[in-house]
């Protein structure tokens, strides 16, 4: 008996101090600025509740061009299948958005990546922050208390579609194709977060015009039988645009395809004030990844002015999603809270009010946040305590 004791005890033990093997992605342009913030974040994390991170990096994008004339070289991915959780950056560069023409570009290395590791669900929860309602250019009595998680389907659609030219190259095509399993795994895993949630599913899809849309909403009227207790209403793409902002308040989860939701997450985006808060997880099939939704910026790249936030936000979606570590999670995002309460911001979301001491730079800004934690979880030792009765309950 007191062996069997010891044993639940040494388990226990084991399970409250983690080990994880973490890769960095950190790509083109601010992606690097932004991703060694994050990396910053999860080292504290680690520090202060006991657990073992270590990381490794991996090349993408426009740099893994360059060094070694593929956008997601084989080393990278093989590291990506070996690992716990993948922090990414961003991809992109300039070159190839005003050139059309050329084949190897740093966006296929992404699309490469979600379709190699089967992520095929992209969350994108858009939370505002209440601090930041007047970074927004929508009023604020418009968007107070908005909260949407998004469910973007990853790798159907026309991003992955037969696509090619005809008529010499004058006629060009993208196949929008969906499957019914692919809407239905995605389906499920957004009804499962809706029953966590205000219990609302709203579907987006163009069933008026498209036949795969046809498929989309008659696979999401069947998933939806099985879950009774949960509101599902269906919109047209275009209504869904407009509604978003009319009434940012009427949507829960948003369960989408990966053309509309690519669009969509963008728009929704200035719901919570700014691209640079914005933090989404891609997961499916093993292992998860996470990453800002905003791009590469070379506009601003180098400059050191980057908005960490997203990617730090990305590792608090980490550690809840793929490590089950919700109390790390949640500590994150209250230093977040915190450090924009107390007046700090990146320049992208200052306004007239911000002090200018208080503008800071990407690293300042992960800093703060680093701080932040240490400060919160020195003084509120109550949070381990809580941290260790989480774990031992689980
Ligand atoms: C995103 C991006 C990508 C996408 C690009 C970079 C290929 O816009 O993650 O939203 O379209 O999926
Ligand atoms: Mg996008």
């Amino acid at each position: 008996m007191k062996d069997f004791r010891q044993r639940v005890s040494n388990y226990k033990n084991l399970e409250l101090k983690m080990k994880k093997k973490i890769v960095i992605l950190p790509g083109d342009g601010i992606g690097k600025e932004v991703t060694a913030e994050g990396k910053k974040v999860l080292e504290v994390i680690a520090e202060i509740f006991g657990h073992e991170f270590s990381f490794e990096e991996g090349l993408i994008g426009h740099e893994a061009i360059n060094a070694t004339g593929n956008s997601l070289p084989e080393e990278t991915l093989s590291k990506l299948k070996n690992c716990d959780a993948i922090l990414f950056g961003a991809v992109g560069h300039p070159k190839y958005d005003n050139d059309p023409t050329l084949k190897v570009r740093p966006e296929q290395g992404l699309l490469k990546m979600r379709k190699e590791l089967g992520l095929y669900a992209n969350l994108r929860p858009i939370k505002l922050f209440d601090e930041l309602l007047s970074a927004s250019s929508i009023k604020p009595e418009i968007l107070k208390g908005s909260n949407i998680l998004f469910f973007r389907e990853l790798t159907g659609d026309v991003y992955f579609g037969e696509k090619g030219r005809k008529d010499e190259g004058a006629t060009a095509f993208d196949l929008m194709i969906y499957q019914r399993y692919e809407i239905e795994r995605i389906a499920h895993k957004a009804f499962k977060a809706a029953q966590t949630r205000k219990k609302k599913v709203t579907s987006v899809d163009k069933a008026n015009v498209l036949e795969s849309s046809r498929l989309w909403r008659e696979t999401v009227q069947q998933v939806g039988k099985q879950y009774p207790d949960i509101q599902l209403e269906h919109l047209f793409v275009d209504t869904a645009a407009m509604k978003l902002i009319q009434n940012p308040r009427s949507f829960d989860v948003v369960l989408t395809g990966n053309l509309f939701g690519d669009i969509l997450t963008d728009e929704a985006s200035q719901i919570a004030g700014s691209m640079g808060m914005l933090a989404s997880a891609s997961i499916g099939d093993s292992v998860g990844l996470y990453e800002p939704i905003h791009g590469s910026a070379h506009d601003i790249t180098g400059k050191g002015i980057a908005n960490p936030l997203a990617s730090i936000l990305s590792v608090a979606l980490m550690l809840d999603i793929s490590f089950g570590m919700k109390k790390e999670s949640e500590v994150i995002i209250k230093a977040v809270e915190q450090t924009l309460k107390e007046g700090f911001r990146t320049a992208d979301i200052a306004d007239e009010r911000t002090l200018s001491n208080k503008i800071l730079k990407t690293a300042e800004m992960g800093n703060k946040v680093a701080k932040q934690l240490r400060d919160k979880l020195a003084l509120d030792s109550t949070v381990l305590q809580t941290a260790s009765y989480n774990a031992s309950i689980s």
